[in-house]
């Protein structure tokens, strides 16, 4: 497709745009370097690690490798979606998107690399549930968009990759790993790099509910469509946390004296369902405004991007 005209010679960016603006902040609160982390740490404490232990750390960076990775090679059609549709602030966000994604995979993979797991085939820690989404539901509804970008198709990309995978599944993996190793004192090198994923998130949800939200402002049809596949991929998100928190039920049911580490199953099916909550709240919100512009502009007064 030619281009007929250019923004920012026509004219200029918009600055009061709210994907700038997040844009600005990732160009500043995004900068570090996967490869300056030291995993001299987490090598040592791996290393004296029961093999049961062990076992509680592998899941879950088996899904975050996995995770970070599908991220990483499923967002292009999002990308190219907005610069079709001339958006031009939303595009220069999600190049700093992309990066980020591309360093979350690296952090994991170098992590894997460093404590010696660099060749296991993790993949066996993946459920069923665990491939549902992402296997398939989300490469299915990312690729959609390079020959789809209607308010339905965006909808459902921004639903499965921002709210399922980052806003409830990755947070809720944050909140079991730091439950489990930041009490426990091991790993500092990993608790750091998702520190810095966290951070990272929060930017990429801030777009996520935004994408959602401006399709939705007076729009009832599509709120429904969002209401609806959120419902729809919920019990395959419950699925991954289930199976993870059962692997951890079954250490406990064995002798686990010894061992420093504790879970609190409960707790983390709790927080799961507790985002998924939040994440449909968030959303829902735009259901005061009665269209897109009027969403931006109670974002630029708020401050809230
Ligand atoms: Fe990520
Ligand atoms: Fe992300």
């Amino acid at each position: 497709m030619a281009h007929e005209t250019f923004q920012t010679v026509e004219g200029q960016l918009n600055w009061n745009a709210p994907m700038f603006k997040l844009y600005e902040k990732a160009k500043k609160n995004g900068k570090w370097d996967p490869a300056d982390i030291d995993f001299s740490q987490d090598q040592i404490d791996f290393q004296r690690m029961t093999e049961d232990e062990r076992v509680t750390s592998l899941p879950l960076v088996a899904s975050f490798s996995a995770g970070e990775e599908a991220v990483t090679v499923d967002i292009l059609p999002m990308v190219h979606a907005m610069a079709n549709q001339g958006r031009l602030e939303d595009t220069m966000f999600l190049t700093t998107f992309m990066f980020d994604e591309a360093k979350h995979t690296e952090m994991f993979s170098r992590w894997q690399k460093a404590i010696g797991v660099g060749e296991m085939d993790l993949s066996v820690f993946h459920s069923d549930s665990y491939k549902r989404i992402f296997y398939e539901a989300l490469p299915e509804s990312m690729n959609r968009l390079t020959t789809d970008d209607s308010p339905e198709a965006v909808i459902r990309a921004a639903t499965v990759y921002n709210m399922v995978v980052e806003g409830i599944l990755a947070e809720s993996g944050y909140y079991s790993f730091r439950q489990i190793f930041k009490k426990a004192n091991l790993l500092p090198g990993i608790l750091m790099g998702i520190d810095y994923l966290n951070r990272d998130e929060g930017r990429h949800l801030q777009f996520g509910i935004y994408t959602i939200q401006r399709l939705i402002a007076g729009n009832e049809k599509n709120r429904l469509i969002f209401n609806d596949y959120m419902d729809e991929l919920w019990p395959d998100a419950y699925g991954v946390i289930e199976y993870l928190t059962s692997l951890y039920d079954i250490q406990m049911a064995q002798d686990w004296t010894n061992s420093s580490l504790e879970f609190d199953s409960d707790a983390m099916r709790e927080y799961a369902k507790k985002q998924f909550e939040i994440r449909k709240r968030q959303v829902n919100r735009a259901k005061n405004y009665s269209s897109a512009a009027e969403l931006d502009e109670r974002l630029v007064k708020s401050k809230d991007i």
